[in-house]
């Protein structure tokens, strides 16, 4: 067989962009992403997409109404589909058996459901979400159990790598494709029509072929990997606050060795987004469910010192802001879980207002590209909160950092923005109320120049010479 039509279902951060560059790469396909939500098929199709991400929306432009479609016509899109691929969202179960670890697989049951149902010719299906391992073996066993005359299946492993805000990068010039196939005769067919695919612009030796459960655990691990660099980074953050060490030295020297290598090693408030935690707290789960308590455990660390990075720097604020800041006007720079997305999904800048809120606080918030409405969401919905209208009255939105910092006492940044860099804190300075602190989450702004200012600095694992915490009598030194 030759692939000639693409379905994908879930038109999401991981399904959008990974099917524009296919179709972009492959003009002979014809792609079809699909969703269940009728709003995001509409915003596909318009001139504002559903997420922001550097490059998209020039490939969009470049592909779709020519081989590349947004549907919400599902059945159609299967039923004429060589190959689908399924990437809708697998998130941490918040009820039942294995709540707040174990992926909850419901989204990807009801995708294969829709495609045994539907399918009425051979099909590639091709597990694209990030599941446990032996996910596939469900998605097999529905298939399978519900087949129709004449209609066979084979299910493929194919995790997707993208990080978001460089994900048209990444996609384009991937380090490595991974796919994962049953080692019969079919199956191996399979995997090189994905590869075929794939060959349109990854060269060769950058498609990786495995078994499925191997290409399965892969992603699991991958990102567990890069988790572990940044809570190993952050757990020696602490360790330079309180000998006089610099995080970023330490960082540059460890990371020279070549076994080490420079990336994944900048100490932050901790990391967030859809994947980390998530996929940790899977593998975590998984651990448990095999009987390997002391895995479990092992990987479990890097989540909770994750939590506790995040705890240990909001603590840091409210101290120096001499240990209260009940009514205080407090401006948050920075809202998505990274720099270059709109995304909030885990971002500790949630965690930080949450608890500032909680304190009391008046938040001021500016991101340049998380909606307004999705700010208020994350910080007022019933998870959050259970007084969404009280916290709702101690949170302003603004258009402009600027705007966001007239009148504040303190500046709280937590996303590593390049335009915080850029901003003039002298006037910053004057607007704002004395003494002005700048509590800087992300290690990015020239703290010597703002000292000389007059502003009070504190960062991320190194403990600044004029750092000027003036503590409230009987405050708590931190840990
Ligand atoms: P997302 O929430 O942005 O998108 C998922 C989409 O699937 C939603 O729009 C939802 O409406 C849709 N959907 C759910 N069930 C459906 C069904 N039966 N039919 C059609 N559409 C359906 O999620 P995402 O961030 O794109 O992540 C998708 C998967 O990829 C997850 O497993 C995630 O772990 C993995 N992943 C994500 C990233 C990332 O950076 N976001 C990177 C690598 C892997
Ligand atoms: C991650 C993986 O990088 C990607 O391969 C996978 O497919 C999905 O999960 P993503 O979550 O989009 O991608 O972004 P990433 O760049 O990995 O950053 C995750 C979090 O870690 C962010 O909050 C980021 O600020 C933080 N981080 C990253 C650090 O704190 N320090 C670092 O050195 C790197």
């Amino acid at each position: 067989m030759v692939i000639q039509k693409i379905c994908c279902l879930g038109a999401g951060y991981v399904g959008g962009p990974t099917c524009s560059v296919i179709a972009l790469k492959c003009p002979n396909i014809k792609v079809t992403v699909c969703d269940k939500s009728v709003e995001r098929i509409n915003q596909w199709n318009s001139d504002k997409l559903p997420i922001y991400e550097p490059g998209l929306d020039e490939v969009v432009e470049q592909c779709r109404g020519k081989n590349l479609f947004f549907s919400t016509n599902i059945a159609k899109s299967i039923q004429e589909a060589d190959l689908i691929f399924i990437s809708v969202n697998t998130p941490t179960k918040t009820f039942g058996n294995g709540k707040g670890r174990a992926a909850d697989l419901k989204y990807i049951e009801s995708a294969a459901r829709m495609i045994a149902d539907l399918a009425t010719s051979n099909k590639i299906v091709v597990e694209k979400s990030t599941v446990p391992v032996k996910a596939a073996e469900i998605i097999m066993k529905i298939l399978r159990a519900n087949t129709k005359p004449g209609v066979e299946y084979q299910i493929l492993s194919n995790p997707e790598f993208l990080a978001e805000g460089t994900a048209i990068v990444d996609l384009v010039e991937a380090e490595r494709v991974l796919i994962g196939g049953e080692d019969t005769p079919e199956g191996q067919r399979a995997v090189q029509e994905l590869c075929w695919v794939y060959e349109h612009w990854i060269p060769a030796k950058n498609i990786l072929t495995t078994n499925t459960w191997s290409s399965e655990l892969s992603k699991l691990a991958a990102n567990a990997f890069l988790a572990q660099r940044i809570s190993s980074i952050n757990s020696l953050s602490a360790v330079c606050e309180a000998t006089g060490a610099d995080v970023s030295e330490v960082a540059r020297a460890v990371g020279r060795d070549s076994r080490i290598g420079p990336k994944f090693l900048e100490a932050s408030i901790g990391f967030g987004g859809s994947c980390f935690q998530k996929d940790i707290l899977n593998l975590i789960y998984l651990c448990e469910c095999l009987n390997l308590p002391e895995v479990a455990a092992y990987w479990q660390q890097v989540v909770s010192l994750n939590d506790y990075q995040k705890t240990r720097f909001t603590r840091k604020v409210i101290e120096s802001l001499f240990n209260t800041v009940s009514d205080k006007k407090i401006a948050v720079l920075g809202f998505s879980f990274k720099k270059n997305t709109g995304d909030t999904r885990e971002s500790p800048a949630i965690y930080v207002s949450n608890t500032l809120l909680d304190e009391g606080a008046k938040l001021h918030i500016y991101d340049p590209k998380v909606e307004h409405d999705q700010i208020y969401y994350e910080l007022t919905h019933p998870y959050a909160t259970s007084e969404p209208e009280k916290v709702r009255k101690n949170i302003e939105i603004h258009d402009t950092a600027y705007s966001a910092v007239t009148g504040a006492h303190a500046i709280v940044l937590c996303t590593e923005w390049d335009e915080f860099k850029e901003l003039d804190f002298k006037k910053i300075y004057e607007v704002m109320m004395k003494p002005a602190y700048i509590f800087d989450g992300r290690k990015i702004l020239d703290h010597e120049a703002l000292q000389n200012i007059g502003f009070h600095v504190q960062t991320i694992g190194k403990r600044l010479a004029r750092s000027g915490s003036i503590r409230a009598q009987g405050s708590q030194t931190m840990p």
